[in-house]
């Protein structure tokens, strides 16, 4: 099986840390793909101290270029010791949030301007782009009320106390992803139980990336169903 490189995408409370689980275990029984999981801001030891630096919200003062700058430099970093080497080394890549989410926070909710943000993007990611991006969608305040939940006594970080407008235009652009990028990106409806959306992830992921198994499984099931079909006739036969 061939290495992926699969990104999930989408606001605050989408539930992408809960679809990721789900989505690595069900490639390892179903198919015996063996996933590395990740996450940004972060994924490599200086990358991880990036994020505190970030989600602190001490270089909000800095303004958004600067934000953006410590992102792709966070960026640069994972790529380079684990996202990269992980795929070159044959093993499937599901990160939480990757360049779309600098696109949409830094480029649409905070005002850089794209070319700034596309340029920056083009420094740090290189060719590394994702083979599936998977753009979990929920309306605002829903997510809202999600990660409020998840939260818990926590104190909000930098990004989750902004108001819901600014959440609803970032599921705006959120949504626009896969019109402007159909090969990469897919919409998922992020409504209702974990097991039905996490069915929804497994239908994109087995069509796009693994379509021959995709169409052998339900090929299989056909099988099987007519070889139940013909044993209960045969034992109502003798
Ligand atoms: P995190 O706690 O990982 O949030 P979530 O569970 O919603 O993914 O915090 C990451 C925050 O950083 C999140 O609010 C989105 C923001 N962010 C950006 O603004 N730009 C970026 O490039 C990335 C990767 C994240």
């Amino acid at each position: 099986m061939p290495a992926h490189f699969i990104t999930f995408e989408g606001g605050e409370g989408v539930g992408k840390t809960t679809q990721i689980s789900l989505l690595a275990e069900r490639l390892k029984s179903e198919l015996g793909v063996e996933s590395v999981m990740t996450r940004e801001p972060g994924g490599s030891a200086r990358a991880e101290q990036l994020r505190e630096l970030i989600l602190s919200g001490a270089a909000e003062q800095y303004g958004p270029f600067a934000e953006a700058v410590l992102f792709n430099m966070a960026r640069a970093d994972h790529i380079a010791e684990l996202i990269a080497p992980s795929l070159k080394a044959g093993k499937t890549v599901i990160c939480d949030r990757f360049m779309d989410s600098t696109r949409v926070y830094q480029g649409v909710s905070g005002d850089l301007p794209s070319d700034i943000v596309l340029g920056l993007e083009q420094v740090a990611v290189g060719k590394t782009i994702p083979d599936l991006t998977l753009v979990l969608d929920i309306d605002a305040k829903t997510a809202m009320e999600r990660a409020g939940a998840r939260r818990g006594s926590e104190e909000a970080d930098r990004f989750e106390k902004e108001a819901l407008d600014i959440q609803a235009a970032r599921r705006r652009a959120f949504r626009k992803l896969p019109e402007t990028y159909p090969d990469r990106c897919v919409l998922i409806n992020a409504r209702g139980k974990e097991a039905a959306v996490s069915e929804r992830v497994w239908k994109a992921v087995s069509e796009r990336l693994y379509p021959d198994t995709a169409a052998i499984v339900p090929d299989a099931m056909a099988q099987l169903d007519q070889a139940v079909a013909e044993l209960v006739s045969t034992e109502a036969e003798s």
